[in-house]
């Protein structure tokens, strides 16, 4: 079969199960055909065998599971990374956070350290470390996120260490100069109305921020003062209504407190320096 008539299939696939990411079809077939995505229309006869593949992913992908997960990869900043179902698939909207961090390090034009708080694949902290060589720390509270996360920093050749950890709870002596955190800051209730691809999908202990979503925010405001070198900086992914009720919590123990827009014009990020 050419490509254009099994990409028509697949559409027709996509619409009876209501999807419409229709991306992700050349997604597919890009990884099983191992071509890039622009050579996808040139590309010959597909033989039996890798249409059945491409047939096979696309069952699961109208089954709600994303492409990332069918794979088990997906690139963050740049960089290839392995996930599984105990890891948050990185999202670009994360980028900004990364972006605004890598810039702030740069500036200081001298080696920091950084710790990552919740830290899932390690999107954040391996490509802060690959970006800017600065001393890395990452913890999560899950053993198996921990273990993709240590495995995507081998794999790309960065120095991170990986403590297995509720916050700061097993890393009471570390002091950083940045502390960066994309929490889990979605609001009980609305965990349950999420797309199927993620409630169904991606685990729950990286999506559920408390009743108000602000749980994890709070926990880590109220402990990152003892874990900031002078001048420190936190950083913090936040959900689109977020910016106000953040900043409110920081401003006791951090000034220059700012909400910086995703591309998409939503706030995505806070951050603020430690008082002196
Ligand atoms: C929203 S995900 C972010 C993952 C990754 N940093 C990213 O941006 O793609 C939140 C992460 O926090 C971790 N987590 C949840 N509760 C935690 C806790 N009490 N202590 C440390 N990590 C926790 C979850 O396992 C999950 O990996």
């Amino acid at each position: 079969m050419r490509y254009l008539e099994l990409r028509e299939k697949l559409i027709a696939m996509f619409e009876a199960n209501g999807i419409d990411e229709f991306a992700d079809i050349d997604w597919i077939m890009v990884e099983i055909l191992d071509v890039t995505r622009s050579m996808l229309p040139f590309y010959g006869d597909i033989n039996g065998e890798k249409e059945h593949k491409i047939m096979e992913a696309a069952k699961k992908r109208v089954n709600h599971v994303p492409v990332a997960y069918i794979f088990g990869k997906t690139n963050f900043y740049g960089y290839d990374l392995k996930v599984n179902e105990n890891v948050l698939i990185p999202r670009l909207d994360t980028e900004v956070l990364v972006e605004k961090l890598i810039e702030d390090i740069k500036s200081r034009n001298e080696k920091v350290s950084v710790l990552d708080i919740g830290t899932g694949s390690g999107a954040i902290i391996i490509t802060i470390q690959k970006e800017t060589n600065a001393k890395c720390f990452a913890v999560d509270i899950s053993s198996a996120a921990l273990k993709v996360a240590t495995e995507n920093a081998k794999t790309n050749r960065a120095e991170v260490e990986f403590v297995k950890s509720d916050l700061f709870e097993k890393i009471s002596d570390l002091k950083v100069d940045f502390i960066v955190s994309n929490p889990p800051y979605i609001e009980t209730e609305v965990v349950k109305t999420l797309d199927k691809e993620v409630v169904s999908n991606e685990p729950n202990l990286a999506l559920d921020g408390g009743e108000d979503g602000l749980d994890f925010y709070r926990r880590i405001i109220k402990d990152a003062k003892h874990h900031l070198n002078k001048n420190g900086k936190l950083y913090f992914e936040i959900g689109y209504n977020q910016g106000e009720s953040v900043s409110a919590l920081m401003k006791d123990d951090f000034e220059m407190i700012e909400v910086i827009k995703d591309y998409g014009g939503n706030d995505r990020v806070v951050r603020g320096v430690l008082k002196g």
